[in-house]
C-alpha cells in the first residue's frame, strides 16, 4: 500500500477523492440513511440486522461498527467490486473524469499486469470458440445440437457462445501464434501441461459458455459435451481472476434489468439461464451446479432486494434451494421459491409450457416462510422441528412489520398462539449471541458513544489507553494542539503502537496554518492502524473545553509515565540492594529523587527516599 502512494501522486489521489461523494458511490451499494452527521445502513461486508454501517461525508470515510471494516472511497471500491488499488483508482478517477497522468499499472504491478494478461488471453480464447461455432465447417455437429435444443442466434451471440473443436492443440496453438506466453496460458486453465510436451486443450468437441464478471469480462469457462457421455460439464479450474463463489452465470447481462424487474430469477445451468433470456427474461442468472454463497447472494443485494428461486424440480435441486433461501434471506433479500413440477428444469419447463406459463410459475411462486413451511409438513416434521427451521428467518428479518406478518402466518400454520412464537424468537437470538458473541449485540452498545478501547483492536481498557485515544482523538479534531502534545509528550506520545503511527502521519503533514487531511494517511499505514484511524474519523466527538481537556490529558499521561517509570525504578532498586551492588542501589535512588521532584510520588517512594537520606 505504501509503495502505491509513490506511484499515483497524492495530488491525483485527493483530486478523485475530491470530485467523489462517498456518500453517492457507496450509495449506489448500500441503501443510506442519514444519521445525525453521518450516513448508515447494512454493512456489505458481513451479515448483519441492524445498521452499524457507517459513512462519514465530511470525513470521506466509511466504517462498520459490527466488522471493523473501513476507509476511504479507494478501499470502499476494492472491497466490493474486488479490485486492486489501482483498479479502484482508475475506476473513480474514469467516473470523476479524472485524467491519470501515469500509466494504469501502479501499486502492485506484477499482480494487476498477471490479471490483465489473463483476461485478454480468455477474450482471445473466447472469440476463437465462437468464431469456430459460427464459422467452421466443423462445427455443424455442434450448431445442429444448438438448433436441437432451440437456441436463437440472437442468444448464441450475446452469451457469446461457442465450439471447442476436437484437436489436442488447436486453442493452444493459435493461442501461441498470437504471442501469448506459455505459463499464462496454462493459468487460465484452458490448458493443461502434460508431462512431456508442450500441454493440450482442455476442451475438446465441447460446446463452450464463457464465463463472465460482472463487469464483463471473461474470467472462466464452461464446456458441454454434445451427447450424452461424461462428464457432461467441464469447466476452467479457479484462478486469480476465476473465483466461483462470486460469479453468477448472467449477470453481465442482468444487471439492469435486475434493478428494472426489481427481482433476479436465479436458476441453476447455463441453460436454463440462456433460454430464460431468450424469451425476454432477461433478469435471470445461475449459480452454475453448486450452492448459492454469501457472496452471491450479496451481489444480487446490490442490484434487489428480492430474489426468486428456480432450481431443478430434483432431490438436489430442493436441497440447495432450502439452503439458498436462507442465504438470500440473511442478506436482507426478500425470497421466493418456484416449484417445478412439469419437466426437470426452467429450460425444459419453458420449452415444454411456453414462455408466458413461466412467467405466471414465477409470480405465483411461494414466499420463503410458506415454502419452508410446505416442505417441512411434507416430511412429516414435528411442530418443534418446523418452528426450529423456520426460527432463524422469523428472527432476520430487518422490518418489524413483515417479522409480524412472517409470525401470524407460522402462528396459524402451526396453530401456535403469537406469544409463543415471539418467545422462541427472542429464545432463539440470545442462543446466537452466545454462539457469536462479537456479532450485532456490540454493534448497539459502542454505537454512538465514547469509544470504548476494547472495541477498537481490542486494547485493553485501562487509564493509559483511555487518556491516549481522547487525546488522539482530540488532535484529529484539533490539529493545533500538536504543537502543544509534541512539547509535553515528545516525539512518542502514544505508548499504542497504532496511536503512535497515526500520531507519526499528523506530525508529516501537520504545517501551521493548514488542516491536515487524515484521510489521506490512510494508504500509507497498515491494516491495523487503518482500522483505528477510520474509527475515530467516523466519530464525532464533542469537547467542551478542548484546549483544557488537551492539558488534562497530558497532565494524566505525563502522570501515567512517571508512575510506570517509578515502579521500573523501585523493582532495579530492589534487585540492587539483593544483589548488594551499592553503585547501582546509589543510582537508583538519585533518578528516584529526580522524579520525586518533578511530581507527586506515592507514599512508598517517599517513605524510601526519605530514608535514604
Ligand atoms: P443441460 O443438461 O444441457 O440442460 O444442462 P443443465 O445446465 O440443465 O445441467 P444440469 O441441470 O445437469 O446442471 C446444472 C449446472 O450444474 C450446469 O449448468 C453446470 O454448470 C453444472 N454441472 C452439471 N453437471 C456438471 C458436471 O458434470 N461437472 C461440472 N463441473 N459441472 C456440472
Ligand atoms: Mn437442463
Amino acid at each position: 500500500m505504501i509503495r502505491m502512494e509513490g506511484k499515483v501522486s497524492t495530488e491525483v489521489l485527493e483530486t478523485i477523492r475530491h470530485q467523489t461523494d462517498i456518500v453517492n458511490l457507496i450509495g449506489k451499494y448500500v441503501s443510506l440513511e442519514k444519521k445525525g452527521h453521518n450516513y448508515t445502513g447494512l454493512c456489505p461486508f458481513h451479515q448483519e440486522k441492524k445498521p452499524s454501517f457507517t459513512v462519514s461525508q465530511e470525513k470521506q470515510v466509511f466504517y462498520c461498527f459490527g466488522c471493523g471494516t473501513g476507509g476511504d472511497i479507494y478501499k470502499f471500491l476494492m472491497l466490493a467490486e474486488n479490485l486492486t488499488f489501482p483498479e479502484a483508482v482508475q475506476n473513480l478517477a474514469t467516473q470523476a473524469g479524472v485524467r491519470i497522468p501515469v500509466p494504469a499499472y501502479l501499486g502492485n504491478e506484477e499482480q494487476t499486469r498477471k490479471k490483465e494478461q489473463l483476461w485478454k488471453i480468455n477474450e482471445l480464447a473466447k472469440n476463437f470458440y465462437h468464431y469456430f461455432l459460427t464459422k467452421q465447417p466443423e462445427a455443424q455437429p455442434a450448431r445442429d445440437y444448438l438448433a436441437k435444443r432451440g437456441l436463437s442466434l440472437v442468444a448464441l451471440k450475446s452469451f457469446q457462445l461457442g465450439y471447442a473443436p476436437a484437436g489436442w492443440t488447436t486453442l493452444l496453438d493459435y493461442l501461441k501464434q498470437q504471442n501469448c506466453l506459455t505459463g499464462e496460458i496454462m493459468d487460465t486453465g484452458l490448458v493443461i501441461s502434460s508431462e512431456h510436451g508442450k500441454g493440450y486443450d482442455r476442451f475438446r468437441n465441447r460446446l463452450i459458455f464463457p464465463i463472465y464478471d460482472f463487469l464483463g469480462r471473461v474470467v472462466g469457462f464452461g464446456g458441454r459435451v454434445l451427447d450424452d457421455s461424461l462428464p457432461k460439464y467441464l469447466n476452467t479450474p479457479e484462478s486469480s481472476i476465476f473465483n466461483k463463489r462470486n460469479i453468477l452465470y448472467g449477470l453481465n447481462l442482468a444487471r439492469s434489468s435486475i434493478r428494472e424487474q426489481g427481482f433476479a430469477l436465479i436458476v441453476e445451468g447455463y441453460l436454463d439461464a440462456i433460454t430464460a433470456h431468450q424469451f425476454g427474461l432477461a433478469n435471470t442468472v445461475a449459480t452454475l451446479g453448486t450452492s448459492l454463497t454469501e457472496e452471491q447472494a450479496r451481489l444480487i443485494a446490490r442490484y434487489t432486494r428480492e430474489a426468486v428461486i428456480a432450481y431443478d424440480a430434483d432431490l438436489a435441486g430442493e436441497v440447495a434451494a432450502l439452503r439458498g433461501v436462507d442465504i438470500l434471506h440473511a442478506s436482507g433479500c426478500l425470497v421466493r421459491v418456484v416449484t417445478i413440477r412439469e419437466g426437470k428444469d426452467p429450460d425444459e419447463y419453458i420449452r415444454l409450457k411456453g414462455i408466458n406459463a413461466w412467467k405466471e410459475l414465477v409470480a405465483n411462486a411461494l414466499p420463503l416462510l410458506e415454502y419452508k413451511l410446505i416442505k417441512a409438513k411434507q416430511k412429516k416434521g414435528t411442530t418443534r422441528v418446523i418452528l426450529q427451521q423456520v426460527l432463524p428467518n422469523l428472527a432476520s428479518y430487518k422490518d418489524a412489520v413483515e417479522q409480524e406478518e412472517g409470525i401470524r402466518k407460522v402462528a396459524a400454520y402451526l396453530n401456535l398462539s403469537w406469544e409463543v412464537i415471539k418467545n422462541e424468537i427472542k429464545q432463539f437470538e440470545t442462543q446466537q449471541r452466545k454462539v457469536r458473541p462479537d456479532s450485532d449485540k456490540n454493534v448497539n452498545s459502542s454505537y454512538n458513544r465514547n469509544i470504548n478501547p476494547q472495541m477498537l483492536l481490542k486494547l485493553p481498557v485501562n487509564r493509559r489507553t483511555r487518556a491516549e485515544l481522547e487525546l488522539l482523538q482530540l488532535l484529529l479534531v484539533e490539529p493545533t494542539f500538536l504543537v502543544l502534545v509534541r512539547q509535553e509528550l515528545g516525539e512518542y506520545a502514544f505508548k499504542e503502537t497504532n496511536f503512535n503511527k497515526i500520531y507519526r502521519c499528523l506530525k508529516q503533514t501537520y504545517t501551521e496554518g493548514a488542516h491536515p487531511n487524515p484521510v489521506s494517511w490512510l494508504h500509507q499505514l497498515d491494516e491495523e492502524a487503518q482500522k483505528v484511524l477510520n474509527r475515530l474519523l467516523v466519530e464525532r466527538i464533542a469537547i467542551d473545553k478542548p484546549e483544557e481537556r488537551t492539558t488534562a490529558l497530558i497532565k494524566t499521561i505525563k502522570e501515567i509515565n512517571r508512575q510506570e517509570q517509578q515502579t521500573h525504578l523501585l523493582q532495579e532498586l530492589a534487585e540492587a540492594e539483593k544483589t548488594g551492588d551499592k553503585e547501582k542501589v546509589a543510582l537508583m535512588l538519585a533518578a528516584l529523587k529526580q522524579i520525586f521532584k518533578d511530581g507527586k510520588p506515592d507514599k512508598k517512594l517517599k517513605s524510601l527516599t526519605m530514608g535514604g537520606k
